[in-house]
């Protein structure tokens, strides 16, 4: 299998991510308020955490436009996490078509907390970044299935023919 692999956790594969892409005084940019591990793991390894605020007056959406260019140009990663914990947002297309061409444009690595993805209802389904041309380029997503079917341990990520991407954390492991 060339573009899914199983690992034990998404918490586990958040903090290995960290580990595989970042250095010290590399940039990460993390929603605020997140999940705590995409800080904490980027704290831990050096790394300099660049928040993104998520305000309800821009639906709980990250604001790229207000990100300073050299901060993007340093930045390695992104976390996104729709639907979002804490704020139960659901991000739209248009939204990952931005978030894309962000990453495209500054060489960044996407990861996609989708932990939530089957927890979205009617017109607020979730989508996948993957839905988004070039997004295999420049994004992973992260599925669990601790939330939808209670099974903690039992996670899954989808990612694209680019192993480039996986590379690092592909070797930064022993039990896949
Ligand atoms: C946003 C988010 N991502 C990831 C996780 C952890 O998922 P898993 O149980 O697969 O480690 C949680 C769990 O609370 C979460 O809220």
């Amino acid at each position: 299998m060339s573009q899914a692999t199983a690992y034990r956790s998404i918490k586990e594969a958040l903090a290995h991510i960290v580990w595989a892409y970042v250095d010290p005084g590399d940039v990460v940019l993390v929603p605020d308020p997140a999940y705590a591990v995409y800080k904490v793991q980027t704290t831990w390894c050096g790394g300099e955490v660049f928040p993104m605020p998520l305000h309800a007056e821009n639906d709980f959406l990250p604001d790229f436009a207000v990100i300073p260019a050299s901060v993007a140009q340093a930045a390695k990663l992104m976390f996104l996490n729709y639907p979002n914990n804490p704020t139960g947002a659901v991000a739209p297309l248009e939204f990952y078509e931005q978030a894309v061409r962000f990453a495209r444009d500054n060489e960044i690595l996407i990861v996609q907390d989708a932990a939530y993805a089957e927890v979205s209802f009617g017109e607020d389904q979730a989508h996948s970044i993957l839905e988004i041309d070039g997004a295999k380029d420049v994004a992973i997503e992260m599925h669990s299935f601790s939330k939808t079917f209670n099974m903690t341990p039992a996670r899954l990520w989808l990612f694209s023919e680019q192993v480039l991407l996986l590379c690092p954390i592909m070797t930064n492991g022993s039990h896949r």
